[in-house]
């Protein structure tokens, strides 16, 4: 009585050959915004209605909010496929990001910040969404439940450097290993199927528009699905690694500190007079510990404080109760500006900071150097971003960048572009 008539939409035919490929594992390395994520809904939904009671597939994301976005998908697809229909297709259970299939199957979202959740159940088909942002313990947790099924993967995500094990697959499977494919979509090869815009325009106007906005590194990465070196990285991993130096002993001549919102951190970094970081604290405490610790720092030496949003007013305290405070509020240009700033200062050597480590507690100081390493320019309708990837951190950044503009303003360095 639950037969299901199922139709398979349209797909672009990169698509089509992607998702009908008889190889276990598909690797796709593709451009951002080509239609990944759309033409996998599709084949796990696929999968699933082929899935007895209690089997499981699953779709796996980086970080929470972004399996709960492919979760809503999901939903408002089918929705859209019944035509809008009232009864509900699917069993939603919101808590747990699962939908259970009138047949009894029953599609899982799954985010892989903890690998740990992800052992456990036998799963009989899997997506791996944005998988080169995800680390790479959380891909062995998947394999393990595809074992006993021998279940299909599908990989789908951007390039994103050499650095991560994504990469490492994305080629192993180019080289032919066995079981695997390898798919790759340009933005070009998506713009030749017809591909166009939300707002349904030629897909190739927008990547033309990119073209001209964005550092060749990003859009080769973003748009031609080419791993680079640096890739979207704004300071480039080898200009990193050459401003290492140990935590300087001497004196503080500035402060750069970023406060925190939400769920991140509270950092200070100082730096001595010849732009080493000598100073570095970073911690989650209430407002009013932070305050109480900044206000401890050496008195008349200049701050440059993140005074964005929530944090202003306990800014504006700081800067009442000490001298040389100067309050500084991130909008896209200024960020932009601070980011190209603390980019120009790394590529001339004029700033280092410590090597990080593999585990580190919180507050040492080679949280710099990692997060330098992750930072990214992202690519947006209104431009060009800067910021941590989903799921990570950048307060250090901000913190370095605020210290560096600091920095930059009492010894009085030249402005020249990035690029
Ligand atoms: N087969 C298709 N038919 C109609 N529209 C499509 C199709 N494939 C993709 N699209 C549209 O293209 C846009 C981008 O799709 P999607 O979000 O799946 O891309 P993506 O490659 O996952 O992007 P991102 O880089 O943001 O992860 C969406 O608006 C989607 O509706
Ligand atoms: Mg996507």
């Amino acid at each position: 009585m639950h037969s299901v008539h199922y139709q398979r939409p349209f797909l672009y035919p990169y698509q089509k050959t992607i998702l009908d490929s008889p190889a276990r594992f598909t690797v796709t390395e593709a451009a951002t915004k080509v239609g990944k994520t759309t033409s996998h809904i599709i084949w796990l939904f696929e999968q699933a209605i082929q899935r007895r009671p209690g089997q499981s597939v699953w779709w796996v994301a980086p970080v929470y909010t972004q399996a709960k976005i492919a979760f809503n998908r999901m939903r408002r697809y089918v929705f859209n496929l019944k035509g809008g229909a009232t009864n509900a297709f699917f069993k939603i259970n919101e808590t747990n990001l699962t939908l259970t299939l009138p047949k009894g199957g029953v599609i899982a979202f799954k985010s892989a910040e903890k690998p740990d959740n992800l052992y456990g159940d036998d799963v009989y088909a899997a997506v791996f969404d944005e998988f080169t942002r995800a680390r790479e313990e959380s891909w062995h947790a998947l394999r393990s439940t595809l074992t006993a099924t021998g279940g299909k993967c599908k990989f789908i995500g951007n390039v994103k450097g050499k650095k991560n094990w994504g990469y490492l697959l994305a080629q192993r499977a180019k080289a032919g290993e066995d079981n695997y494919a390898h798919f790759k979509i340009s933005a070009y090869d998506a713009a030749d199927a017809g591909l166009t815009t939300k707002d349904g325009r030629p897909f190739k106007e927008e990547v033309e528009a990119a073209k001209k906005d964005l550092p060749e590194s990003v859009f080769k990465e973003l748009y031609l699905a080419e791993a680079m070196d640096d890739g979207t990285n704004p300071f480039g991993y080898n200009f990193i690694q050459l401003c290492v130096q140990p935590l300087s002993t001497m004196q503080p001549v500035c402060f750069g500190i970023d406060l925190a919102k939400t769920t991140d951190y509270t950092v200070i970094v100082g730096l001595d007079k010849n732009g080493s970081v000598c100073w570095f604290d970073r911690f989650q405490k209430d407002w009013m510990q932070t305050t109480s610790i900044i206000k401890t720092l050496p008195r008349n030496t200049p701050i440059a404080i993140d005074s964005t949003g929530i944090g202003d007013p306990i800014a504006e305290d700081i800067a009442r109760a000490m001298n040389n405070v100067e309050l500084f509020k991130f909008s896209s240009s200024s960020k932009q500006q601070l980011m190209e700033g603390l980019a120009l200062a790394i590529q001339a050597r004029k700033i280092t900071f410590p090597q990080s480590e593999e585990k580190m507690p919180p507050h040492h100081a080679g949280h710099i150097k990692n997060e330098l390493e992750n930072f990214e320019f992202e690519y947006t309708r209104t431009g060009v971003r800067y910021s941590a990837p989903p799921g990570l951190h950048d307060d250090c950044v901000c913190a370095l960048a605020l210290a560096r503009h600091k920095f930059g303003n009492t010894s009085g360095w030249g402005k020249y572009s990035v690029w």
